[in-house]
């Protein structure tokens, strides 16, 4: 919880977040409720998503992990957000290569799937760098920010 207002900074900011499927935070208490609903799913076990830091900084510079897991089909996805202030770093990256590798030897996955809009081109790279696949075209996936989104469905098996 202590790092509330760092999650703050950037899920409250809209510059270069057209494609995220929330609306910006708009005060600290609803950052506060999301990283107490993570803490939930957190203590029952479940492979959730973490904060990123920028270690030399003792800062969370971004969010990634899994949404949706159902265990019963050894199924996840992956989920991020980066911190408008350290993109094109890498970090992403970095993170998510470690978060498939948790996925598939910790928590024992056969599948890691994530959805990227059609025009979000930086999401698309970072799966393509992590080693996923373009399995196809979700058309009018999402109604967001009043029009219909198509999506690019992505995934991983784990051999
Ligand atoms: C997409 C996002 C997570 C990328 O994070 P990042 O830390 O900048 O990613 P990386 O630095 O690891 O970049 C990986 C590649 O994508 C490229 N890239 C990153 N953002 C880009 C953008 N907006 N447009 C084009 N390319 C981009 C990088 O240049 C890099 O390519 P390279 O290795 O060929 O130079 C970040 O821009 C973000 O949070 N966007 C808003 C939220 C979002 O779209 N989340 C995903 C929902 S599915």
């Amino acid at each position: 919880m202590t790092d509330a207002e760092d999650i703050f900074a950037f899920t409250s900011n809209p510059i270069g977040k057209e494609f995220l499927s929330w609306e910006p935070h708009e005060n600290l208490e609803r950052t506060q409720g999301f990283v107490h609903f993570l803490q939930e799913n957190y203590n029952s076990g479940e492979p959730v998503q973490w904060g990123i830091e920028l270690v030399e900084e003792n800062r969370i510079i971004g969010i990634t992990g899994f949404i949706d897991y159902l265990p019963g089909h050894n199924r996840s996805e992956i989920a991020f957000i980066m911190s408008p202030d350290y993109e094109g770093m890498g970090y992403m990256t970095e993170a998510n290569t470690a978060v498939m590798q948790y996925g598939f030897e910790t928590v024992g996955l056969h599948r890691i799937q994530a959805k990227a809009e059609v025009g979000n081109v930086g999401s698309q790279k970072v799966l393509e760098k992590i080693g996923m696949e373009k399995e196809g075209l979700l058309k009018h996936y999402l109604f967001q920010k009043g029009a219909y989104r198509d999506y690019y469905l992505y995934s991983k098996l784990s051999h």
